[in-house]
């Protein structure tokens, strides 16, 4: 987004925005209120993984605290006056997108912000202090993000808590989320190996947070939360429902049931006992979505295709299918031996088992081992070197029940028509879970 905006354009993206969000008010005020009764105990709990801790002891507990003993050394304190300056006074065009939380702006921090700081280009986002959200769940994300740092995790760059004021200010991510290239972009640029890619940083940013010392869940696992950089390198971001693990004989921690329908894991919803695990199965289903190209949830499909693992999973060891369900806007950027290996990972990751699934450390092992081993360029070299480039069947029989695939430019359309499904389907859980759908991107 530039900032080349007539008044006219701004007047009509304000209004399209401010319409999308109303249609949507509902729906997360009921969630995030809920929200914020599970991230109190979330905030109280903090207790950072030492191995990846800045050198802050203990986190905050409160505001309160945190004013008393001003956060992490490697995390900035902006003045509201600063905030105003980076967004050029929350300028509307500057507008990148907006969540339960509150607006995400893009802003820079340089020389006219604060004399003498380096120029840097920075989301901020702003609490919205009439929602639902509130200090609990900013101080979460304060101290979640102040003190893990790691090549796939977002890095909080600052905040600013002056007054009534809670804005964070992140490194600014400016190929966006990857539910917008995904399932919303049109002429998407995402090729086989830049989805492995996008799959294998993602991987290691739950590794990480699983293989801390004091263990992380992260708990919000979807395309939306995950970000890239100009070079497709993703980074997880929204800590907002991160929880610690469980330690020493715990097998679990309890909780109430909170996350997004379509990738909240079985036994979680069942019985709101919470494990690594859970991520995995989190994971398994963004790489189901990476591989079809079809979003978690999507009621404009016929009714037995609307729960995209419900559909795909029994298919993703069955080779002739697989290859009828694979994104047909990668057509030929994949041997059927890579395909087939990545398809059964995430066969494995959604396994109704918690113990089926592997850990996330196998999974970057996994994902690695397939990235060195075959890249495009490595694909399209080799020839007869025995890689098999996957080509539609075109002989292949299509029976009833297995209608045939859209061709990419129904794809499209189709992808455009439809937003992520957001009512129940009968594999969905009971109404009683706090489980959400994707929130609006306005970009
Ligand atoms: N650091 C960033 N760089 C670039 N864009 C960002 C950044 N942070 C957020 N955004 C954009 O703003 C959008 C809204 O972010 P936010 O995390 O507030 O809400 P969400 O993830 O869409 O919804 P939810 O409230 O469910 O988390 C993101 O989807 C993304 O497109
Ligand atoms: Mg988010």
């Amino acid at each position: 987004m530039g900032n080349c905006y007539s008044m006219e354009e701004q007047k009509l993206y304000q209004q399209r925005r401010l319409q999308q969000h109303k249609q949507e008010r509902q729906q997360l005020h009921f969630v995030k209120r809920n929200q914020v009764e599970v991230r109190h105990e979330s905030a109280k709990s903090l207790n950072m993984p030492e191995n990846s801790a800045s050198s802050a002891p203990q986190a905050p507990r409160n505001v309160k605290d945190l004013r008393k003993s001003p956060g992490y050394s490697n995390v900035d304190i902006f003045t509201y006056e600063e905030m105003t300056l980076a967004t050029k006074h929350f300028r509307p065009d500057l507008i990148i997108g907006e969540g339960g939380f509150g607006i995400v702006y893009k802003g820079v921090i340089d020389e006219n912000v604060r004399p003498g700081y380096k120029t840097v280009e920075v989301a901020i986002k702003e609490l919205n202090r009439e929602g639902f959200q509130g200090d609990r769940e900013w101080l979460a994300e304060v101290n979640y993000l102040g003190q893990l740092r790691h090549s796939n995790l977002l890095k909080l760059i600052g905040y600013c808590c002056e007054d009534e004021h809670r804005l964070l200010v992140y490194e600014y991510m400016v190929s966006g989320n990857l539910e917008r290239h995904l399932f919303r972009r049109v002429g998407s640029t995402l090729n086989w190996s830049r989805r492995m890619k996008i799959a294998l940083d993602a991987a290691k940013g739950l590794a990480f947070l699983h293989g801390a010392e004091r263990p992380v869940i992260y708990r919000d696992f979807k395309t939306s939360n995950i970000l890239m950089d100009a070079d497709f390198n993703a980074k997880l971001s929204d800590f907002g429902l991160a929880k610690d693990g469980p330690m020493g004989d715990q097998t679990h921690v309890s909780t109430r049931v909170m996350g997004t329908y379509g990738y909240a894991a079985p036994e979680y919803v069942m019985t709101g006992h919470l494990t690594s695990r859970s991520d995995v199965y989190g994971f398994g289903v963004v790489l189901l979505e990476l591989l079809v190209g079809r979003t978690a949830l999507d009621k404009s499909r016929p009714s037995r295709e609307h729960n995209l693992v419900e559909w795909a999973r029994p298919l993703l060891n069955h080779n002739k299918k697989l290859f009828r369900i694979l994104d047909p806007r990668m057509e030929g950027q994949y041997s059927v031996k890579t395909a087939m290996k990545v398809a059964h990972l995430a066969y494995q990751c959604l396994s109704q088992n918690p113990k089926g699934r592997p850990l996330m450390s196998n999974v970057v092992d996994i994902l690695e081992n397939l990235q060195s081993t075959e890249n495009p360029e490595a694909i399209l070299q080799s020839g007869g070197s025995g890689l098999t480039l996957y080509k539609v069947p075109r002989d292949t029989p299509v029976t009833k029940s297995e209608k045939r695939l859209p061709s990419s430019s129904e794809r499209e359309h189709n992808v455009q028509r439809s937003k992520p499904g957001k009512g129940r389907s009968k594999s969905e859980p009971p109404t009683d879970c706090i489980l959400y759908s994707p929130s609006p991107d306005f970009r």
